[in-house]
């Protein structure tokens, strides 16, 4: 049984990595937990509460010498140094920006799992810290935003006069611009949202956001759920958009990033001096290089004209209670994929894409970057990117093979319609029209509806089930065994079917459950 130790963050972090609830959870995975005094006292949890969920308190020389390390943020070269040969460390990391941390790391022999580099795949999404922290940053950008707008975000129409709506543009409609999005037309606000990836359309206004496509011929497909840089057409079409937006809008909120580049530039010192006096911009990429002209990284900036840029990289962090929490069920749930045999046993296997991922360091040797994995959050492309230069002749069928075949079927048919003794004619030719409707109307289902196309592939394999029962008790054993078959694949469906559109609803249920 391995002893895992949380460890206080710096002072300007009010999170920790584990909360009482998360700490239970650890410990039912076999694990000895023991909590840096004072660790959780910024968020709300005090050592007490700890204690009584099973974990000791300790000193911080006994919580950095355990066998697993846990903490939010990246450590100090002082905190490095705290580290034993062997120990494994599990934090954030920013591996593909922090090629020293890592180096730092394998001088001292240890294993480093980033929380950070977790693989944007559907299976990794419980593990996923850069999402949850992002989604509560958005809120939080609303929230700042809303403090030093000091105006109402709803539209009233009162006794005493008249109120506008207030005006948000969100770039970027990424985790964080849509949790903005929702916060902002929660309140009341017009929210409009810009984003090259076309996909996230659909999920701008379905949050009550109107999206700005930015129309240009070519089209950003994503192969692995982010961004990447746009092309120069794009970019002179979405300045259009900006500087037409800066002078109707009151609040602009920045979230755009492209991995392992800076911030893309968006909002010019222009745009910023078209806002009118009293407007307020966060920008949310101010760490990363910043969004907008005259961003400063941690710090409120008040421009001439009386604009209010934030720049502080400290969102998730100023609800320090639930980010913890978060940031700690997202450790769980890693935890759990590495503890296999609940036996208090941390193992890292490399077969697996996500273990693979997030290993960035192993026993003193740098394992970053991993091989790339492709997962794609785009639709299927409504033209190919290039045209090709013959036609493929293996995917389309020949008009001569075709016309063949359809006449060979209904010869097929024919035959049976005139020798089968009654009732097969009847039966054969339901199946044969079940056939050529299930084709059309399952094959063209895109892959996105597949769970609500299930529901109705439930009710189906329920029909099969119950007419295969009917037919168990026939005398015949041949039909009895394909009896029992049907039921079986049909179960199948309808089980699996309600398992997975169980855990579907589960992820869009709120409260705590
Ligand atoms: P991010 O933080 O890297 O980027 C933020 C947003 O900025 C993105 O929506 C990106 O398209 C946008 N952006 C980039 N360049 C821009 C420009 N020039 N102008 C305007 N916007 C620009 O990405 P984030 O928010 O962490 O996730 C992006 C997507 O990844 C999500 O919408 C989702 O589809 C996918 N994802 C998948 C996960 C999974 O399957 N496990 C988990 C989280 C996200």
């Amino acid at each position: 049984m391995a002893r895992l130790g949380v460890v206080s963050e710096q002072k300007e972090d009010a999170r920790v990595s584990a909360t009482p609830e998360t700490v239970g959870k650890i410990i039912a995975l076999g694990y000895e937990v023991v909590i840096e005094k004072g660790a959780g006292e910024k968020s709300s949890f005090p050592d007490s509460q700890y204690e009584a969920a099973g974990a000791s308190i300790v000193d911080a020389k006994t919580a950095w010498s355990s066998a697993i390390v846990m903490k939010v943020n990246p450590p100090t070269d002082a905190e490095i140094r705290k580290l034993s040969k062997g120990t494994i460390l599990i934090s954030l990391l920013s591996p593909s920006l922090r090629p020293d941390l890592l180096e730092a790391l394998s001088r001292r022999g240890v294993t480093a799992i980033a929380l950070d580099a977790v693989p944007r795949i559907s299976r990794a999404q419980s593990m996923d810290v850069l999402s949850s922290m992002s989604n509560l940053a958005g809120y939080r950008a609303v929230i700042e935003a809303a403090h030093e707008f000091g105006r109402l975000f709803t539209g009233q129409v009162t006794a005493a006069g008249k109120v506008p709506p207030a005006k948000v543009l969100v770039a970027g409609a990424g985790v964080a611009g849509l949790a903005a999005i929702g916060a902002a037309s929660s309140l009341g606000a017009i929210v409009r949202a810009t984003d090259p990836r076309p996909e996230v359309a659909d999920q701008v206004k379905s949050i009550g956001g109107q999206y700005l496509a930015v129309d240009v011929a070519e089209q950003m497909q994503s192969s692995d759920g982010y961004a990447k840089a746009t092309s120069e057409a794009y970019d002179k079409r979405a300045a259009e958009i900006y500087s037409e937006q800066a002078e109707d809008v009151d609040i602009i909120i920045t979230t755009a990033l492209i991995p392992g580049r800076p911030a893309p530039r968006l909002i010019t010192a222009e745009d910023v001096a078209r806002m009118k006096p009293g407007s307020v911009i966060v920008d949310m990429a101010a760490v990363q290089g910043g969004n907008v002209a005259g961003s400063v990284a941690g710090e409120k900036v008040v421009t001439k004209n009386g604009v209010t840029i934030l720049g502080y990289s400290d969102l998730p962090a100023r609800l320090p209670q639930q980010a913890s929490q978060l940031f700690g069920t997202n450790m769980v749930n890693l935890l759990k994929l590495l503890t296999p045999n609940k036996d208090g046993n941390l193992t890292l296997d490399f077969e697996d894409v996500v273990q693979r991922a997030v290993t960035v360091v192993q026993e003193g040797a740098i394992t970053w970057p991993p091989p790339p994995i492709q997962v794609s959050a785009a639709p299927a492309s409504a033209a190919p990117a290039e045209a090709p230069s013959e036609p493929a002749p293996k995917k389309t069928m020949s008009r001569t093979a075709r016309t063949l075949l359809i006449s060979v079927g209904l010869l097929v048919l024919l035959a049976v319609c005139t020798f089968a003794p009654a009732p097969l004619p009847q039966h054969f030719l339901v199946l044969m029209l079940s056939i050529v409707v299930g084709f059309y109307v399952i094959g063209k289902v895109h892959h996105a509806l597949h769970t609500p196309l299930m529901s109705v592939t439930n009710a189906i394999s329920g029909i099969v089930v119950v007419g295969a029962i009917a037919q168990l008790n026939t005398p015949n054993l041949v039909v009895q065994i394909l009896a029992a078959i049907g039921v079986l694949l049909a179960s199948i469906n309808i089980f699996g079917g309600f398992a997975v559109t169980r855990r579907m609803l589960a992820m869009f249920t709120k409260g705590d459950r």
